[in-house]
Protein backbone atom coordinates (compact mmCIF):
# COMPACT_ATOMS: atom_id res chain seq x y z
CA UNK A 1 0.00 0.00 0.00
CA UNK A 2 1.49 3.49 -0.76
CA UNK A 3 2.20 5.50 1.83
CA UNK A 4 0.07 8.37 2.06
CA UNK A 5 2.58 12.11 2.75
CA UNK A 6 2.46 13.82 5.60
CA UNK A 7 3.05 17.72 5.63
CA UNK A 8 3.62 19.16 8.93
CA UNK A 9 4.78 23.30 9.65
CA UNK A 10 6.84 23.75 12.06
CA UNK A 11 6.37 27.21 13.72
CA UNK A 12 8.96 27.12 16.03
CA UNK A 13 9.03 30.11 18.79
CA UNK A 14 7.14 32.38 16.21
CA UNK A 15 2.89 33.50 16.37
CA UNK A 16 1.13 34.40 19.71
CA UNK A 17 -2.15 32.85 20.55
CA UNK A 18 -4.09 35.75 18.30
CA UNK A 19 -1.73 35.53 15.96
CA UNK A 20 -1.93 31.84 15.48
CA UNK A 21 -5.35 31.78 15.04
CA UNK A 22 -5.32 34.38 12.56
CA UNK A 23 -2.74 32.21 10.66
CA UNK A 24 -5.09 29.12 10.91
CA UNK A 25 -8.23 31.07 9.32
CA UNK A 26 -5.78 32.35 6.88
CA UNK A 27 -4.29 28.73 5.77
CA UNK A 28 -7.25 26.63 6.60
CA UNK A 29 -8.78 27.15 3.21
CA UNK A 30 -5.66 26.86 1.53
CA UNK A 31 -4.23 23.65 3.10
CA UNK A 32 -6.96 21.39 1.64
CA UNK A 33 -5.78 18.47 -0.05
CA UNK A 34 -7.41 14.84 0.26
CA UNK A 35 -4.02 13.06 -0.15
CA UNK A 36 -1.92 14.31 2.61
CA UNK A 37 -2.21 14.49 6.45
CA UNK A 38 -1.33 17.90 7.22
CA UNK A 39 -0.26 19.05 10.64
CA UNK A 40 0.81 22.43 11.90
CA UNK A 41 3.30 22.17 15.13
CA UNK A 42 2.22 25.09 16.89
CA UNK A 43 4.07 26.39 20.17
CA UNK A 44 2.54 24.99 23.62
CA UNK A 45 0.68 28.00 24.31
CA UNK A 46 -0.92 28.42 20.82
CA UNK A 47 -1.68 24.52 20.85
CA UNK A 48 -5.82 25.16 22.31
CA UNK A 49 -6.57 28.18 20.07
CA UNK A 50 -5.03 26.78 17.23
CA UNK A 51 -6.97 23.34 18.02
CA UNK A 52 -10.40 25.68 17.79
CA UNK A 53 -9.71 27.52 15.19
CA UNK A 54 -8.80 24.18 13.48
CA UNK A 55 -12.09 22.48 14.34
CA UNK A 56 -14.10 21.02 11.11
CA UNK A 57 -10.89 21.15 8.95
CA UNK A 58 -8.44 18.66 7.56
CA UNK A 59 -5.07 20.23 10.08
CA UNK A 60 -4.01 18.10 13.07
CA UNK A 61 -2.26 20.39 15.57
CA UNK A 62 1.07 18.73 16.73
CA UNK A 63 2.99 19.96 19.53
CA UNK A 64 6.83 21.32 18.66
CA UNK A 65 7.93 19.51 22.32
CA UNK A 66 7.14 17.31 25.32
CA UNK A 67 8.68 16.10 28.53
CA UNK A 68 9.55 12.63 28.99
CA UNK A 69 8.45 12.32 32.93
CA UNK A 70 4.25 11.68 33.06
CA UNK A 71 4.12 14.75 35.60
CA UNK A 72 5.60 16.51 38.63
CA UNK A 73 8.42 19.24 39.82
CA UNK A 74 9.41 20.02 36.12
CA UNK A 75 8.99 23.59 36.34
CA UNK A 76 8.19 25.12 32.21
CA UNK A 77 7.80 21.01 30.68
CA UNK A 78 4.38 20.09 29.42
CA UNK A 79 3.81 16.75 30.04
CA UNK A 80 2.90 13.94 27.48
CA UNK A 81 -1.33 13.81 29.54
CA UNK A 82 -1.27 17.69 28.80
CA UNK A 83 -0.79 17.10 24.96
CA UNK A 84 -3.12 14.15 24.74
CA UNK A 85 -5.54 16.08 26.96
CA UNK A 86 -5.44 19.17 24.45
CA UNK A 87 -6.23 16.75 21.32
CA UNK A 88 -2.67 16.95 20.25
CA UNK A 89 -1.90 14.17 17.96
CA UNK A 90 1.83 14.60 16.64
CA UNK A 91 4.54 15.65 18.50
CA UNK A 92 8.35 16.80 17.02
CA UNK A 93 11.18 15.28 18.98
CA UNK A 94 14.50 16.34 18.86
CA UNK A 95 14.48 18.92 16.29
CA UNK A 96 17.67 20.36 15.60
CA UNK A 97 17.52 23.25 17.67
CA UNK A 98 16.36 21.57 20.96
CA UNK A 99 19.72 19.85 20.63
CA UNK A 100 21.91 22.71 19.98
CA UNK A 101 20.30 25.12 22.42
CA UNK A 102 18.30 22.96 24.96
CA UNK A 103 20.94 20.44 25.69
CA UNK A 104 18.86 17.78 23.81
CA UNK A 105 20.84 14.59 23.19
CA UNK A 106 19.83 11.16 21.43
CA UNK A 107 19.16 9.38 24.54
CA UNK A 108 16.87 12.00 26.00
CA UNK A 109 15.30 11.63 22.42
CA UNK A 110 14.48 8.22 22.54
CA UNK A 111 13.17 9.00 26.16
CA UNK A 112 10.83 11.35 24.75
CA UNK A 113 9.86 9.33 21.72
CA UNK A 114 9.04 5.83 23.98
CA UNK A 115 6.74 8.46 26.18
CA UNK A 116 4.95 9.85 23.40
CA UNK A 117 4.39 6.27 22.01
CA UNK A 118 2.69 5.16 25.88
CA UNK A 119 0.55 7.78 25.60
CA UNK A 120 -0.50 7.15 22.26
CA UNK A 121 1.15 10.27 20.15
CA UNK A 122 2.79 10.10 17.01
CA UNK A 123 6.32 11.53 17.27
CA UNK A 124 8.25 12.73 14.33
CA UNK A 125 11.42 12.37 15.28
CA UNK A 126 14.46 14.62 13.81
CA UNK A 127 17.97 13.67 12.67
CA UNK A 128 20.49 15.24 10.32
CA UNK A 129 24.07 15.94 9.83
CA UNK A 130 26.12 19.26 10.33
CA UNK A 131 28.08 20.99 7.29
CA UNK A 132 31.19 19.99 8.60
CA UNK A 133 29.62 16.00 8.90
CA UNK A 134 28.56 16.11 5.42
CA UNK A 135 32.02 17.07 4.22
CA UNK A 136 33.74 14.56 6.14
CA UNK A 137 31.68 11.86 4.28
CA UNK A 138 29.96 10.31 7.96
CA UNK A 139 26.41 11.72 7.10
CA UNK A 140 25.03 8.40 6.83
CA UNK A 141 27.32 7.21 9.62
CA UNK A 142 25.86 9.81 11.75
CA UNK A 143 21.85 9.34 10.70
CA UNK A 144 21.85 5.46 11.27
CA UNK A 145 23.31 6.38 14.86
CA UNK A 146 20.64 9.01 15.90
CA UNK A 147 18.17 6.84 14.31
CA UNK A 148 19.07 3.46 16.02
CA UNK A 149 19.20 5.34 19.74
CA UNK A 150 16.11 7.56 19.00
CA UNK A 151 14.52 3.86 18.59
CA UNK A 152 16.22 2.04 21.32
CA UNK A 153 12.87 -0.07 22.64
CA UNK A 154 10.63 0.79 20.27
CA UNK A 155 8.50 -1.67 19.42
CA UNK A 156 7.56 -2.93 15.67
CA UNK A 157 3.78 -1.82 15.84
CA UNK A 158 5.56 1.40 17.58
CA UNK A 159 8.16 2.33 14.28
CA UNK A 160 5.28 1.72 11.94
CA UNK A 161 3.61 4.29 13.23
CA UNK A 162 6.35 7.11 13.41
CA UNK A 163 7.47 9.92 11.18
CA UNK A 164 10.89 10.45 10.84
CA UNK A 165 12.14 13.90 9.73
CA UNK A 166 15.74 14.07 8.16
CA UNK A 167 16.54 17.18 8.11
CA UNK A 168 20.10 18.64 7.34
CA UNK A 169 21.01 21.25 10.18
CA UNK A 170 23.02 23.49 7.50
CA UNK A 171 19.82 23.45 5.17
CA UNK A 172 17.65 24.49 7.94
CA UNK A 173 16.71 28.59 7.83
CA UNK A 174 19.03 28.66 5.46
CA UNK A 175 17.31 28.97 1.76
CA UNK A 176 19.82 26.50 1.16
CA UNK A 177 17.65 23.19 0.08
CA UNK A 178 19.59 19.90 0.01
CA UNK A 179 19.74 18.53 -3.62
CA UNK A 180 16.91 15.92 -4.33
CA UNK A 181 19.76 13.45 -4.76
CA UNK A 182 21.32 14.41 -1.72
CA UNK A 183 17.53 14.52 0.60
CA UNK A 184 16.91 10.87 -1.53
CA UNK A 185 19.61 9.52 -0.59
CA UNK A 186 19.58 10.02 2.69
CA UNK A 187 16.07 8.99 3.33
CA UNK A 188 16.57 5.94 1.90
CA UNK A 189 19.43 4.93 4.33
CA UNK A 190 17.01 5.87 6.53
CA UNK A 191 14.56 3.32 4.97
CA UNK A 192 17.29 0.92 5.50
CA UNK A 193 18.24 1.06 8.56
CA UNK A 194 14.68 0.60 9.77
CA UNK A 195 14.96 -2.65 7.61
CA UNK A 196 17.37 -3.43 9.20
CA UNK A 197 15.86 -2.94 12.72
CA UNK A 198 12.77 -3.87 12.25
CA UNK A 199 11.91 -5.79 8.80
CA UNK A 200 10.11 -4.89 5.22
CA UNK A 201 6.81 -4.35 6.47
CA UNK A 202 7.84 -1.63 9.14
CA UNK A 203 10.23 -0.20 6.46
CA UNK A 204 7.73 0.15 3.75
CA UNK A 205 5.13 1.60 6.90
CA UNK A 206 7.19 4.30 8.38
CA UNK A 207 6.79 7.67 6.83
CA UNK A 208 10.04 9.94 6.28
CA UNK A 209 9.75 13.73 5.58
CA UNK A 210 12.28 16.05 4.40
CA UNK A 211 12.74 19.17 6.03
CA UNK A 212 15.30 22.27 5.73
CA UNK A 213 14.16 25.33 3.16
CA UNK A 214 11.31 23.32 1.84
CA UNK A 215 9.31 25.79 -0.56
CA UNK A 216 6.41 25.79 -2.77
CA UNK A 217 9.00 25.19 -5.49
CA UNK A 218 11.09 22.69 -4.35
CA UNK A 219 8.38 20.71 -2.75
CA UNK A 220 7.21 19.09 -5.79
CA UNK A 221 10.20 17.47 -6.61
CA UNK A 222 11.49 16.63 -3.35
CA UNK A 223 8.00 14.65 -2.17
CA UNK A 224 8.34 12.77 -5.69
CA UNK A 225 11.27 10.79 -4.49
CA UNK A 226 10.84 7.15 -3.55
CA UNK A 227 11.15 7.60 -0.31
CA UNK A 228 10.57 10.87 0.69
CA UNK A 229 6.96 10.96 2.44
CA UNK A 230 6.09 14.68 2.95
CA UNK A 231 8.07 17.82 4.36
CA UNK A 232 8.71 19.53 7.66
CA UNK A 233 8.21 22.80 6.73
CA UNK A 234 10.05 25.44 9.40
CA UNK A 235 9.64 29.38 7.38
CA UNK A 236 7.48 28.65 4.97
CA UNK A 237 4.71 26.71 7.37
CA UNK A 238 3.76 30.73 8.21
CA UNK A 239 2.74 32.18 4.75
CA UNK A 240 0.34 31.02 2.31
CA UNK A 241 3.05 29.76 0.71
CA UNK A 242 2.28 26.32 2.72
CA UNK A 243 -1.05 25.65 0.85
CA UNK A 244 1.05 25.85 -1.96
CA UNK A 245 3.62 22.78 -0.54
CA UNK A 246 0.57 20.99 1.04
CA UNK A 247 -0.93 20.92 -2.79
CA UNK A 248 2.66 19.97 -4.16
CA UNK A 249 1.12 17.38 -6.28
CA UNK A 250 -2.18 19.79 -7.96
P1 LIG B 1 13.01 25.98 7.37
O1 LIG B 1 11.93 25.39 6.48
O2 LIG B 1 12.71 27.36 7.82
O3 LIG B 1 14.37 25.82 6.77
O4 LIG B 1 13.00 25.10 8.71
C1 LIG B 1 13.06 23.72 8.61
C2 LIG B 1 12.82 23.15 9.94
O5 LIG B 1 13.65 23.24 10.83
C3 LIG B 1 11.54 22.46 10.16
O6 LIG B 1 11.57 21.76 11.36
Amino acid sequence: MARRKIIAGNWKMNMTPTEAVALVDTLKPLVVNDDVDVVFCVPAIDIIPAMEAAKGSNIAIGAENLYFEDKGAYTGEISPAMLVDAGVKYVIIGHSERREYFAETDETVNKKVLKAFAYGLTPIICCGETLTQREQGITIDWIRQQIKIAFLNVTEEQAKKAVIAYEPIWAIGTGKVATTEQAEEVCAAIRACIKELYGAETAEAIRIQYGGSVSASSAPELFAQPDIDGGLVGGASLKPDFGKIVNYNK
